[in-house]
């Protein structure tokens, strides 16, 4: 196993931990924001309480939520370690211009993008995710609902209501939201590159369509969860 842990702590070890992890998290996104669309759906929120309650109890999620842990932990860990790592290598940092090929206000700030992402993270956690398990704030106020599983009824927190209601009444949370994708996708656009150029996947033909590829992402993802709040918060004018 000693090839394996001394890998995983040199430099470029933890550049293929951060790939990974990266990718991984991506996909996760894709899902959580293609499902999340069933909030739009114009059906007093059955389709959103439905797959809320399919995704907090399908056993192959609750399996996939045990990565979705390590893969945030492992990401945000290997970040910190890779950044103590090069400012020891290099404690006067990169004497490059601020205008080479390549070096972006984003690639210059994943640091403080990820972290950004982090704080909102945490905050997303405990206004839905505890919300829902655990009815921090809503319990008695917002009534609960029974969704029809197919072979069954659940009697479950109406999350449909809870989202509509943070957004529209905490517009500032709908703020911050509509703000850290934007920082969202400023992280992705440089982060899927740089994943493949760790890959070893530089290639001048290759290169420009990864880019592209990236740069779709770092858009379509954050617009598609900034959107949620927004279209909430117009809707409750
Ligand atoms: C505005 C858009 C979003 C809405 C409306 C939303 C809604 C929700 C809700 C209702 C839950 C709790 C129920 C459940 O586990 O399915 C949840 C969980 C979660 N959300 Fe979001 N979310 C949004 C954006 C995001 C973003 C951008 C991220 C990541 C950067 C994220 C990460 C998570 C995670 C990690 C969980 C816990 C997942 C699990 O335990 O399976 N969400 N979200």
């Amino acid at each position: 196993m000693s090839w394996l842990s001394t890998t995983l702590t040199s430099s470029i070890g933890r550049k293929l931990v951060m790939g990974l992890t990266g990718l991984f998290l991506v996909s996760f996104l894709f899902v959580h924001g293609i499902g999340n669309l069933a909030l739009f759906k114009n059906d007093g929120g059955m389709a959103f309480n439905a797959y809320t309650v399919f995704m907090t109890t399908s056993p192959i999620i609750r399996v996939m939520e045990i990565f979705l842990v390590a893969g945030f932990g492992f990401h945000i860990y290997t970040a910190l370690t890779l950044t103590n790592q090069n400012k020891a290598a290099r404690p006067q940092g990169y004497a490059y211009k601020k205008s080479s090929p390549g070096v972006t206000w984003f690639s210059q700030n994943m640091g403080t993008s990820g972290m950004v992402i982090l704080v909102f993270l945490i905050l997303h956690l405990i206004n839905f995710y505890a919300e829902y398990h655990y009815g921090i704030m809503y319990d008695g106020k917002i009534p609960m609902v029974d969704i029809n599983m197919g072979d069954h009824t659940v009697n479950v927190r109406n999350m449909y209501e809870i989202v509509k209601t943070v957004f529209q009444q905490q517009w500032w949370v709908s703020v911050l939201y509509v703000g850290s994708m934007v920082l969202l996708g400023m992280h992705l656009a440089h982060g899927f590159q740089s994943a493949f150029k760790t890959f070893g996947l530089e290639h001048k033909k290759y290169t420009p369509a990864i880019i592209s590829i990236g740069n779709v992402i770092a858009v379509l993802l954050p617009a598609l969860f900034a959107s949620m709040p927004l279209y909430f918060l117009l809707t409750g004018l």
